[in-house]
């Protein structure tokens, strides 16, 4: 069920010089536009508070598009798309400017047709969030008349609960719940749209989607990189705030969630909330001896030398701020018991990997399972970047005179070929905001939700000093992320 993008607007970022506008925001549209997805009547204004004209930041993004969009840089299709590119200089901080730049907006309606229909992105520090939804607000600019106002919010929502929820009490004032559009970038992600799709489009899985078969299931986002220019931001978030709060609880909610009644957003979210809350509920009383920390040391990643955390340049030298979380975390409803959902995330480890690995209960010890060492349990693996595809590992016998027995597997890999160019999850997160479909948005009840169990493990930490450092670069960190799982009988799949 398409929804097409048929409706004109002008795309307003604010933050329009910044990184993210250059890495993905821009190649996400020229690739919606390389692919005939935009309408006609579509601008972008990038509002910045740098001195240039509209030439000069169109040959900024150019080089942005080259370096980083998915299809190769067309000279005559960019051409075309540039020239949907404006550039709006002004302080954000001072309300007179907004005068000036809805005026603007207002003057390119007339001459674009695009009928005062306008998309807000907030690429911008948080702390700005406030200020920008507030201006747009007392100059009208947030008005739904006859055309249509949409907010898209980046992360963080929120430092904790609290300042989540003020934040959203301040941004539904202005804009109605509907019109607000909460990025959580991993949403956009192929393959994690498919894990709705494998799990409720086949009869197999569905079936057996329950701690009856299966034992554990393993959430990995590892990156080999550390915090690259953005101490001030990680050092007061870390691994904790950064991905275990939105990237990683979504991806568990997708996970487990019990079958929507239909595929439309409500419907998904209803049955993502759930989950959350009772993930919430269930872990609340047993977080301290389930979560593990880690802060990286310095040593290797292959033969490149990297600092410690605390000497990443603008990082304090006692920080305690934790560049890894691993959790053992139970949703105690009907469907999974006391079966655990490992999950865990941080930086500089040895892989760039994310993945889901559903580990199956291993049959009574009788027969093969008695006869052969090193029989394995079934393991099927959900692969989301940076290869995609799904693969499901059994025991079979090797071919020969002998009886010996193998773990074989059976692979589908969605990005294998040459020809497939999966898009980029911003792509499909900005083609949904025009469509005016929330599916692969964050709603505010979830966050709530994935707050309170973050602000429960952020106070418990705040009680005790952690041992920091205590894990090196390229390795699947520390060794109590081990233990985690070695307490309930299980290890990590790291292959
Ligand atoms: C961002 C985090 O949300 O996700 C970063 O702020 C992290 O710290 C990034 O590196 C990971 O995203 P991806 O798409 O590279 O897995």
């Amino acid at each position: 069920m398409d929804r097409k993008i048929d409706s004109p607007c002008i795309m307003t970022i604010f933050g329009g010089t910044g990184d993210l506008t250059h890495r993905k925001l821009i190649p996400a549209l020229y690739n919606l536009f390389h692919e005939g997805m935009l309408p006609q009547g579509f601008l972008v204004v990038g509002v910045g508070r740098k001195d240039k004209n509209h030439e000069s930041y169109r040959e900024e993004l150019k080089a942005s598009v080259e370096k980083h969009s998915r299809f190769k840089l067309n000279k005559d299709v960019w051409e075309l798309f540039s020239q949907k590119i404006h550039y709006y200089r002004m302080e954000i901080t001072h309300s007179e400017d907004y005068d000036g730049l809805k005026s603007y907006l207002n003057s390119l309606d007339t001459s674009f047709s695009t009928e005062g229909n306008r998309l807000y992105y907030l690429s911008v520090a948080p702390s700005f969030f406030e200020t920008v939804t507030c201006n747009l607000h007392a100059f009208g600019m947030a008005e739904n008349n006859s055309s249509w106002q949409r907010l898209i919010i980046e992360k963080p929502f929120g430092h904790d609960l609290k300042t989540a929820q003020y934040l959203n009490k301040i941004i539904s004032e202005v804009f109605p719940q509907e019109n607000i559009f909460r990025i959580d970038h991993y949403l956009g992600k192929e393959m994690l749209q498919n894990i709705l799709v494998i799990r409720f489009g086949n009869a197999m899985f569905e079936s057996f989607w329950n701690s009856r078969y299966i034992e554990n299931i393993q959430i990995t986002s590892s990156e080999t990189l550390g915090i690259k220019n953005r101490a001030d931001y990680y050092d007061s978030s870390g691994a904790l705030r950064d991905m275990l709060q939105n990237h990683m609880l979504q991806l568990l909610a997708l996970v487990a969630m019990e079958p929507p009644a239909s595929i439309d957003a409500k419907s998904i979210r209803d049955e993502k909330i759930k989950l959350l809350r009772s993930i919430t509920r269930n872990n609340l009383g047993t977080i301290k001896e389930n979560i593990v920390r880690g802060q990286y040391s310095d040593g290797a990643i292959g033969s490149r030398e990297v600092p410690a955390y605390r000497n990443e340049s603008g990082i304090p030298r006692e920080s305690n701020t934790e560049t890894f979380i691993a959790a053992s975390l139970m949703a105690g409803n009907f469907r999974w018991g006391n079966m655990p959902f490992y999950l865990r995330t941080g930086k500089r480890m040895r892989q760039k990997i994310t993945k889901v690995i559903i580990e199956f209960k291993s049959l009574p010890e009788i027969l093969y399972f008695k006869e052969y060492k090193g029989m394995q349990p079934n393991l099927m693996e959900i692969r989301i970047q940076p290869s995609e595809g799904v693969s499901f590992s059994f025991n079979a016998k090797k071919p020969g005179t002998h009886n010996e027995i193998a773990n074989v597997k059976m692979d589908f890999c969605q990005n294998c070929s040459l020809e497939h160019n999966s898009p980029e999850a911003y792509e499909r997160l900005l083609a949904d905001a025009l469509k005016n479909d929330q599916t692969l948005f964050t709603s505010w009840d979830e966050i709530e939700a994935s707050w309170m169990l973050v602000d429960n493990i952020a106070q418990l930490w705040n009680e005790e000093k952690p041992d920091f450092p205590n894990y090196k670069p390229d390795t699947f960190g520390p060794p109590e992320a081990d233990e985690l799982l070695a307490k309930k009988g299980h290890k990590w799949w790291n292959e």
